[in-house]
């Protein structure tokens, strides 16, 4: 399976901290935001990663992880001219997924708990229909939200409904079959002018092909959209690095974990970036791994 990650948008809540730069490329506490869906992707497995982004924003995303070499990927890039919504993702990425299954990750979604590991090889074990990720949440109406029935089927999907049928929240974390990219061919533009990931989901929903998987009490599932959020995730990030020394999406360590590199490379790279913390860290990781 490959994996997408749309990175564009023009992140106008933010302004004007995004007014010159992309908004995955802020930090979010120490690292750029794109490391943390990233994160997630190389957790799944998955190596062939495809990096949507604006054109004036991809340059920089190909200056920070380049062919991907470093962390055992292959990375591909393409561009989305104008934030035309989310499912165009698969518009835009038919040619890189070949026909095949994929998962896309919002470049804006954080996601972090012990369970993620299992939680997305199951996710990545089904060959047939879609899998999304429900969080429950205070106030859904900015987001996807899904009605589930007693038997956890899913009953219905709306996109920012001003009454929601329920406090379930659709993350910004899909996996497909490999019927996708024809699926999203088939969609037209919302109201709001945009190719919906909720219009989507709910052609897999009606077709009885819908998964959902919630996320409970382990699971943080944190927003960077506007400021306070994004300051609060990076608080979040902050305090369990800080307590348990050890990282969030720290992108090195998954990779040697998965064994998409070598201890080798993973010094390599501590050497490289070892006047930061994070740096140090990656030495740290390569000196207990020749133990
Ligand atoms: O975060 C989860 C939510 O993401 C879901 O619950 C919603 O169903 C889904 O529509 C989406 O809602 P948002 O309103 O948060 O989407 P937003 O337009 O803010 O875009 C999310 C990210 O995707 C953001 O980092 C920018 C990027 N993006 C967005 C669009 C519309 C693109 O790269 N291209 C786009 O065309």
């Amino acid at each position: 399976m490959k994996g997408i990650i749309l990175a564009g948008g023009a992140g106008t809540r933010l302004y004007p901290a995004t007014l010159a730069a992309n908004k995955q490329l802020l930090a979010v506490y120490d690292k750029p935001m794109i490391y943390y869906p990233l994160s997630v992707l190389m957790t799944a497995g998955l190596r062939d990663i495809l990096i949507i982004s604006s054109p004036e924003a991809l340059p920089a995303y190909r200056r920070l992880f380049g062919d991907g070499a470093a962390l055992g990927l292959n990375m591909a890039y393409a561009e989305q001219p104008r934030p035309d919504g989310l499912a165009q993702a698969f518009l835009i990425g038919e040619r890189f997924l070949e026909g095949g299954p994929g998962a896309l990750i919002l470049g804006d979604n954080l996601f972090f708990g012990a369970g993620m590991t299992e939680l997305l090889a199951r996710a990545r074990r089904r060959s047939i229909g879609a899998t999304v990720f429900a969080y429950e949440v205070e106030d859904p109406t900015a987001y996807g939200v899904v009605e589930m029935g007693p038997d956890g089927r899913a009953l219905g999907i709306e996109e920012k409904p001003a009454k929601p049928r329920s406090n379930l929240a659709v993350t910004g974390l899909y996996f497909y079959d490999q019927e996708v990219c024809a699926l999203a061919r088939t969609l037209t533009p919302s109201a709001r002018g945009e190719l919906e990931i909720t219009d989507l989901n709910r052609l897999y929903l009606e077709a009885g092909r819908l998964h959902v998987e919630r996320l409970g009490r382990g699971y943080a599932w944190l927003d960077t959209g506007a400021h306070d959020s994004l300051l609060e995730a990076a608080e979040f990030v902050r305090a369990l690095q800080k307590r348990q020394g050890v990282y969030i999406a720290c992108l090195e360590e998954i990779a040697f974990h998965q064994g998409f590199i070598d201890r080798d490379q993973l010094r390599a790279r501590g050497e490289a970036l070892k006047a930061s913390d994070y740096g140090r860290y990656l030495l740290r990781l390569a000196d207990a791994a020749r133990a």
